[in-house]
Order: structure tokens, then sequence, then C-alpha cells
């Protein structure tokens, strides 16, 4: 019997640059470089800086990669790259090398949407059968789909705006904490009041599992204005009440519509009743606890990847990619770098959206 094939995969959309080696489920490397210390002077990822390192990072990564699975470039069966949606530069860099590299080899090139990636990576890590719902929170990223096939995703609704981590982001620049903000607000958060500031929790009067984050951060920076204009500044205490409040409200939103995504997943899957996450902001804890618990009053398995494979990484690329190959879903090199590459090809672009079309 052939032994599952050796699966190089590339991952560059963002601000890490990073390749992966899998056979099967088996993650033998799996190599990030991470940019944060390149973009902290701007207060977020500057697409040239980010695509500029890439250009420079990914045959160091993909040697490196290389060099802890124990393997050569020439016993690699397929590349897998992501191929959108994402930064538009960064993800030329890895399509490019991605194409060198398959041309080279004259191995296989599969093309892969680095959403699919995220929304694969629960089978990657914990085996789960299709169809199942997932909830995709990172920083580019907000949405529920129904995952039927490597291919087949249903949108049932998404951010309207913002995205989460975006949101816990600009709340950490608000407030003087560092990047990324998510691990800085959820700690801060820990300190603080959760009831002393009520903040919107937005869109929960409408009906459906459509989100909206960008008010938050608004209602963030009025608050913390009101706070500097009649004490003169922000005590520790008034920066952690701040931060509960907020996280407070993510939470509070993001379980609601969960519960409703829930509902309208199981009238159609009842044999299946399986939740999972990923994306950055997965690794809060007061969400997933909160996930856990609507899980358990619902009756669904909840799957939540390890942070490692939740945040931006090349294995679920890698993942992605060898469920298409398995299907003979290959591409050539006619594959073109998408900066917006929405999953579900048939929903409407959601509202607000609308500036710069459907991302995703
Ligand atoms: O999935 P990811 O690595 O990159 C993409 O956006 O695709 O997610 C990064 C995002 C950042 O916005 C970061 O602030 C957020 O995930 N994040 C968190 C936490 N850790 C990371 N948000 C809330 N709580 C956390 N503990
Ligand atoms: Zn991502």
């Amino acid at each position: 019997m052939t032994p599952p094939p050796l699966i190089l995969g590339l991952e560059s959309s963002c601000d890490d640059t990073a390749a992966a080696v899998l056979r099967d489920r088996d993650v033998l490397s799996s190599v990030v470089m991470g940019q944060n210390s390149l973009h902290a002077d701007f207060g977020g990822v500057v697409p040239e800086i980010a695509a500029r390192a890439h250009a420079e990072r990914l045959d160091l990564c993909v040697e490196q990669a290389l060099k802890e699975a124990g393997v050569t470039l020439r016993e690699i069966d397929a590349i897998a790259v992501t191929a959108g949606p994402g930064l538009i530069g960064g993800v030329l860099s890895g399509v490019m090398l991605a194409k060198g590299l398959a041309t080279g080899l004259n191995k296989p090139l599969i093309g892969v949407n680095h959403l699919a990636g995220h929304a694969l990576t629960p089978r990657l890590t914990d085996g789960l059968d299709f169809p199942y719902l997932m909830l995709l929170v990172s920083g580019g990223h907000c949405q529920f789909l129904v995952v039927r096939g490597p291919e087949n995703f249903t949108r049932l609704g998404g951010t309207i705006d913002d995205a989460p981590g975006e949101a816990f982001d600009k709340t950490a620049r608000i407030l003087g904490l560092p990047q990324p903000g998510g691990p800085a607000v959820e700690a801060e958060a820990a300190l603080g009041d959760e009831s002393r500031f009520r903040l919107p929790r937005p869109l929960l009067d409408r009906e459906g599992c459509d989100l909206s984050f960008s008010g938050l951060k608004t209602a963030i920076l009025r608050q913390r204005d009101a706070l500097i204009a009649g004490n003169g500044g922000l005590t520790r205490q008034d920066r952690a009440d701040l931060c509960a409040g907020f996280q407070a409200a993510v939470r509070d939103v993001l379980t609601e519509k969960t519960r409703r995504a829930i509902l309208l997943y199981l009238a159609e899957n009842p044999a299946n009743p399986a939740l999972a996450v990923a994306g950055g902001v997965a690794a809060n804890q007061a969400l997933r606890g909160a996930l856990e618990t609507v899980c358990s009053d619902t009756g669904l398995i909840f799957t939540a990847p390890p942070l490692r494979l939740c945040t931006d990484n090349a294995a679920m690329i890698a993942y992605a990619g060898s469920e298409l190959f398995a299907l003979g879903q290959t591409s050539d090199m006619a594959l073109a770098a998408r900066p917006r590459w929405p999953l579900d090809r048939h929903a409407m672009p959601l509202v607000g959206s609308g500036k710069k079309g459907a991302k995703a």
C-alpha cells in the first residue's frame, strides 16, 4: 500500500509566515514566523512591510519545516499554498514560491482558501466528520459556517463590519495596551468588573446570526474620553473594568448568536450535533467557557483545536490541501492570488462589507 502523500503547506496571507509538512493527519512540522515586532510602531499590520517580510522569510521557513520534519524537498508529493483571501502582496509571495517549487520539482500545486484551512482544522486535530457547525473568529474574519465538505460551505451569518479580533486589537490601542490586543485585553479583563460599564450588545435585537463589533470599540472610546474629561486620566482599575466590560459584550453577542446558529444548523443536521471553533479569538477563555456552556445546554459536541492550530499556521493549509488532493482537485500555473475569496459562493455579501465587496 502506498503511504499517504507528504504535503508541504505554505501560509502568508496576513502577518505570519508559515510552512508545514504533513502526512495524513500527522503534523511532522509547523513553523510560524510572526511579524509583531515589525508592525508594532504602526498600531496594525502594514501590508507592504508584511509582503516584504514574507518574501524574505518564506524560503527560510520552508527550509526549517523540512528540517524539523526530517524530510527533503524531493520527498514532498504536493505543495499546498494559501491563494487567498488576504493581503495581496503576502498571498502573492506564497503563491509565487509554491509555483516555483511545483515547477522545479515537477509536483502538483494545490491552491487553498485560507478560511477553508481554518474551517477544516477540527478534522485534522479531532477527526471530526462532516457535517459540523463552525464558528470562525479571528482578527480578519467572523462567520458561522456549515461545513459539509472540503469545498462545500454554507454561511449562516457573519460580521457586517469588524471581526472580533480586530475589535480586541482596537480596544487595546484605545486603552494603551500592546498588540495583538486579544491576550492583553483578556489579561486586564481578569482584574476588572464587567458590570461597571454597561456596553452595547450590537445586533442582538436583529433576527438571525449576523454580528457587528465596530460600535463596541466606539463605545469604549467614548467611555475612555468621558473618564479622562472627568478625572484627568484613567486609573489601572478603570482600564481593567473597561476591558472586562468589552470582553463580556463580545462574549454575550457571540454566545447568543451561536445559540441561534445552532438552532438553524440542527434543524437541517439533527444527526450531527457538533460545533467547532477556530481563529485566534477562540483562544479567549471567557469565550471558550461560554461556548462550552451553550453546547452542553443544546447537546452539541464542542471542539476547539489547540491554540497553535487555531491561529494562522501552515499545517491547516497542508491539511486542507491534502483533502483537495485526495479529490483530485489540484491547481495549474494559472492559480491566481485572490485578496477576496468567499467560502460560500452563493451567500449574499454582508451589509457593510459592500465597500470593497465580499471579503469572506
Ligand atoms: O487567527 P489569527 O491568528 O489571525 C487572523 O486574524 O487570521 O487571529 C489573530 C487575532 C488577533 O486579532 C488577536 O488579538 C486575537 O486573534 N486573539 C485574541 C486572543 N488571542 C488572540 N482575542 C481575544 N482573546 C485572546 N486571548
Ligand atoms: Zn486566519
